[in-house]
């Protein structure tokens, strides 16, 4: 299998689309991100003109956060951020199986927190895409609730302007009326 077919039965496997369940970071579901991670870590490596695997770039990369549980929660196994490249290591291999490189790829991802190091250049290059698309996919997360918050504050506004827009109108009316009423009266 090529890697555009590893790509496609991944992503399209039921046990994988369980991590459309899970958020990753801000609003960005566990399943998005693993794509997020691997179409990235391709484009990295063809940018830089760095000679991979990309068979094991793919499959490492998709594959490195499928830990499968809602990490926010406190139901599962030790500290998420040291634990989770284990987990998702055993999941790997039960549902797809891996080379010794995937292994490494995805027991080393949250270097330097882990004790794994990565050892091959797909690791090394997973190890800074996942950084980089966790950091875009918060900082994006950030800036669309900054951009509600403004709409919010804008149609507030609007919405004060209308109703001194409504009480000024109300004022001339009734102006005009009590003028008409003076005036039949004198
Ligand atoms: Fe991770
Ligand atoms: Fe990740």
């Amino acid at each position: 299998m090529n890697n555009i077919d590893i790509f496609n039965k991944i992503v399209n496997d039921e046990r994988f689309k369980e991590e459309m369940n899970y958020i990753q970071h801000g609003d960005v579901s566990v399943y998005n991100h693993s794509i997020n991670v691997a179409k990235s870590c391709i484009s990295f490596s063809k940018k830089l003109r760095i000679k991979v695997n990309y068979e094991s770039l793919v499959k490492g990369a998709l594959l490195h956060d499928y830990f499968l549980y809602d990490w926010h929660d406190n139901e599962h196994e030790g500290l998420h951020a040291f634990e989770h490249p284990k987990i998702a290591r055993r999941n790997a291999i039960n549902d797809f199986g891996l080379s010794k490189k995937e292994e490494n790829m995805i027991l080393s991802h949250m270097f330097p927190l882990s004790k794994s190091i990565p050892r091959y250049k797909e690791s090394i290059i997973l190890c800074c895409v996942d950084k980089y698309c966790a950091s875009k996919e918060t900082i994006t997360r950030n800036k669309i609730a900054r951009e509600i918050n403004d709409n919010k504050k804008i149609k507030f506004k609007r919405s004060i302007f209308n109703l001194s827009q409504l009480l000024i109108n109300l004022n001339i009316l009734a102006i005009i009326l009590a003028t008409n009423v003076l005036s039949n009266i004198i």
